[in-house]
C-alpha cells in the first residue's frame, strides 16, 4: 500500500555537503553551464537539495529514493478528465430544480477558485522552484507534477465546456472576487520574489525565501486551501449531486496527495541539510503564514456559502482548515497555531478511496492504479 500521510525519512547530509557552504555558481545550479569534459562522476554523497555543485544532468545514483518513488506513483496515477462521464452533472446543472442557489453559487466559485489555481501552482514550480532545487531525482519529480497541473487545468476546461459555463466569468474570478483574489496574491507574491532574474539561492536569506515559497505553495496552496476546496465538491458528490466533477476532484486529490507529501519531504530535506536556516524566527514566521492562511481560508468559506446548505456551512470549513492547519505544521515539525480541532469531515479520508466509492456515486470509475490503495488525508 502506498501511504504518503508520513513521510520518508530523509536522508543524512553527510560531512562534505554541510561544510561545503560556498554558493555554487548559477550555471552549475542550473545545469546549463559548460560540460566539463574533465570533471568527476557524481557520487551519491555530492548531491544536495539546494545550492549543490554536483552536476544535475545525472539522475543516477540516486539520493532522495522518495521522491522517485512519487515520481513513480505519479505515473502510475496517471488519468484524464475527458475519461469521466458528465451526462448526470449536465442534466443537474440544466435542471431548474437540482440544485439550489446557494449550491449553484459554492460550485461556481469552487471551480473559479481552482480554475486559475491550477496554473499559479504550475507557474510556481517551473519558473520559480525548478531552477532553485538543484537534484535531479526531486526535478524528475516537478516535471510528472508540472503535467498534471496541466491535466488539472484541463479539468477545469472540460467542465466549463460540459456545462456551458460562462469562461470569462470563471477563469477571470482569480481576478474579480475578492475572497479568490485575496489568496491567489498572497501566494503569488512568493513566486513573483523567486522568479525575478537577480533572485539566486545561497545566502541565508535566499534559501529561507525558497523555503517560503515551498510552504506557501506546498504546505498552503496545495496542502490547506485545496482540501476544503475537495470537501465542498465531495460533500455535494455524497449527496449524489455534480458526480462527474465529484469523480474528477477524487483523482485531483490524488495527485494533490502526493504534490503535498513531495513538498513537506522537500522542506524536511532542506532542513537537514541545512539546520541554520531553520531558526525559531524563521519557524514562528512559517506557523504565521499558515494561521494568516487559514484566516483567508475561513473569508472564502463565507463568501462562498454565506447561508450554507446540507452538510456543508462556512464554519465547519473553518474549523476543518484548523484541524488540517495543525496536521501541516506537525508535518514540518512545527508546533500547532490552533487549539485542537476535531476533524468535521471524517469522510474525506474514505472519499480518497476510489475502489470505496465508486458504487456510492455510481459512476463509471477507471481504474487507473494497478493494485495498492492510497492513505490520504
Ligand atoms: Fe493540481
Ligand atoms: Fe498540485
Amino acid at each position: 500500500m502506498l501511504d504518503w500521510s508520513d513521510t520518508s525519512t530523509p536522508a543524512k547530509p553527510t560531512p562534505a555537503t554541510i561544510f561545503n557552504s560556498a554558493a555554487p555558481s548559477s550555471a552549475e545550479q542550473t545545469g546549463l553551464g559548460a560540460i566539463d569534459r574533465s570533471g568527476g562522476r557524481v557520487s551519491v554523497d555530492d548531491k544536495r537539495m539546494i545550492n549543490c555543485r554536483a552536476d544535475v544532468n545525472q539522475l543516477l545514483p540516486l539520493k532522495y529514493r522518495w521522491a522517485w518513488e512519487k515520481y513513480l506513483a505519479g505515473c502510475n496515477n496517471h488519468w484524464m478528465p475527458t475519461e469521466v462521464s458528465m451526462q448526470a452533472d449536465i442534466a443537474l446543472w440544466k435542471s431548474k430544480d437540482g440544485l439550489t442557489d446557494d449550491e449553484r453559487r459554492a460550485i461556481k466559485r469552487n471551480l473559479g477558485f481552482f480554475a486559475a489555481s491550477e496554473s499559479l501552482v504550475a507557474n510556481n514550480i517551473v519558473l520559480a522552484i525548478y531552477r532553485h532545487l538543484t537534484n535531479p531525482e526531486c526535478r524528475q519529480y516537478l516535471l510528472r507534477q508540472a503535467f498534471e497541473e496541466a491535466v488539472h487545468t484541463h479539468t477545469f476546461q472540460y467542465i466549463v465546456e460540459s456545462l456551458g459555463l460562462d469562461e470569462g466569468e470563471l477563469f477571470n474570478m482569480y481576478r474579480e472576487v475578492p475572497s479568490i483574489t485575496d489568496k491567489a496574491a498572497w501566494a503569488l507574491k512568493h513566486t513573483q520574489h523567486l522568479d525575478d532574474p537577480d533572485f539566486k539561492t545561497g545566502t541565508p536569506e535566499a534559501d529561507q525565501a525558497f523555503l517560503r515559497d515551498l510552504v506557501a505553495f506546498y504546505v498552503i496552496f496545495e496542502g490547506m486551501w485545496f482540501y476544503t476546496g475537495f470537501a465542498q465538491i465531495l460533500s455535494l458528490g455524497r449527496r449524489n449531486k455534480m458526480v462527474g466533477i465529484a469523480e474528477q476532484y477524487q483523482y485531483i486529490l490524488r495527485d494533490e496527495s502526493i504534490h503535498l507529501n513531495f513538498g513537506i519531504d522537500v522542506i524536511n530535506q532542506i532542513k537537514i541539510e541545512n539546520p541554520h536556516l531553520w531558526t525559531a524566527t524563521f519557524q514562528e514566521e512559517v506557523r504565521g503564514m499558515i494561521r494568516t492562511a487559514a484566516d483567508l481560508e475561513a473569508a472564502y468559506g463565507r463568501d462562498t456559502m454565506p447561508r450554507g446548505f446540507l452538510g456543508l456551512n462556512a464554519a465547519l470549513c473553518e474549523q476543518y482548515m484548523h484541524f488540517i492547519a495543525n496536521r501541516r505544521c506537525a508535518q514540518i515539525g512545527l508546533a500547532p497555531v490552533f487549539a485542537e480541532a476535531d476533524n468535521p469531515f471524517p469522510w474525506m479520508s474514505e472519499a480518497m478511496d476510489l475502489k470505496k466509492e465508486k458504487n456510492f456515486f455510481e459512476t463509471r470509475v477507471i481504474e487507473y492504479q494497478n493494485g495498492g490503495a492510497l492513505s490520504w488525508e
